[in-house]
């Protein structure tokens, strides 16, 4: 981990100096709560290793790196509200600790914030390009997150379908994280697409693998309720993997639970044994591995760098993460 320590340095000091007054009380304290419970920071480190990949140095893209990371702890913030998640890296989610009207205003006000450090790159960078990344991105998530509801209330959801849904909600900002960095590095058209590419690889390969951990990991570790998905009839990867799999019985049998209003424990543990006896654990592993090999590929393209050796061990780290 010796690799992101600089970088994460930087992304830290530069969140501590953000001002978070304390009144209003219920505006502030929970987003000095969201950005002080840690988190792996993976988006702004990607942000500034991109500029560097791509011949400035990293600081340069520090803004563009808090953006995303503010924006994400947004997204995390409303995510939980959504998923009735009571708890996120192994604390009370912020609707759980203060009530949901805090925790959507709370919300709102990072959105703000992560506008608002665009206005601090230099002059030198084109801002406008670096903003519409971003607001595509942002765009995007919101659809993914659509699409992930929406999929609650549904049976058939198709694997381009479900691909689509997870390049909203997360590949998009991974994506933007990239791309953010490298327009920061004055990097080319071409450099810009291939940072595209690494990031949509990178963050399917992300969710799918969040996907999995929702049910190998440590609840512990993982911070999140163990199965949350499967209690919030999410369609993950390794749902619409066993719902295809699956023989006719256990995909009927599945069916019933998915339609039941509310999942006991036994009813999860039941899934949890369909997922394995149809190799569902293994196939969505099998594929977010995939996913990070494409991203390694993609990386070739750029020429050898510190910058490009710290962002291979990073997908390296990411591919045994357990949290
Ligand atoms: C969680 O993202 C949301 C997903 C896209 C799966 P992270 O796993 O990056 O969350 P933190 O910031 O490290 O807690
Ligand atoms: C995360 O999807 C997507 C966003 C936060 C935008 P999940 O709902 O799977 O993320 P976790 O598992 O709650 O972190
Ligand atoms: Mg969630
Ligand atoms: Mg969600
Ligand atoms: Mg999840």
């Amino acid at each position: 981990m010796e690799f992101i320590k600089p970088y994460a340095a930087l992304v830290e000091q530069e969140l501590r100096s953000l001002p978070f007054p304390d009144v209003p009380e219920t505006l502030y304290a929970p987003q000095r709560y969201i950005l002080e419970n840690g988190g792996k920071r993976v988006r702004p480190v990607l942000a500034l290793m991109s500029c560097g990949i791509c011949g400035k140095k990293p600081e340069r893209a520090l803004p563009a790196a808090l953006a995303v990371e503010l924006l994400h702890n947004f997204t995390l913030i409303h995510d939980d509200i959504m998923d009735q998640a009571d708890s996120r890296r192994s604390m009370p989610s912020v609707h759980i600790k203060w009530d949901v009207p805090s925790a959507i205003l709370s919300g709102d006000g990072l959105f703000v914030q992560s506008m608002l450090q665009l206005q601090r790159l230099s002059d030198d960078i084109d801002h406008k390009k670096v903003s519409g990344i971003f607001l595509e991105g942002i765009n995007r998530v919101c659809e993914g997150q659509a699409l992930d509801m929406e999929f609650e209330n549904r049976q058939n959801v198709s694997a381009d379908e479900y691909l689509s849904m997870i390049g909203g909600k997360t590949a998009a900002l991974i994506s933007a994280s990239l791309v953010m960095g490298g327009l920061c590095g004055n990097a080319d058209d071409r450099q810009i697409e291939h940072l595209d590419t690494i990031g949509t690889s990178l963050g399917l390969a992300f969710q799918i693998q969040d996907d999995w951990l929702d049910v190998t990991a440590d609840p512990e570790k993982f911070g999140k309720r163990r199965a949350g998905d499967i209690y919030e009839g999410k369609k993950t990867f390794l749902m619409l993997n066993a719902l295809e799999n699956c023989s006719d019985t256990e995909r009927s049998r599945i069916q019933v639970l998915l339609s039941e209003p509310v999942l006991t424990s036994e009813m999860v543990d039941e899934v949890l044994s369909l997922y394995k006896s149809c190799g569902a654990i293994d196939a969505a592993y099998n594929e977010f591995i995939n996913y990070y090999r494409r991203a390694e590929e993609a990386l070739h393209a750029f020429e050898q760098s510190p910058y490009k050796q710290d962002l291979l061990q990073l997908i390296n780290y990411l591919k045994n993460r357990e949290i």
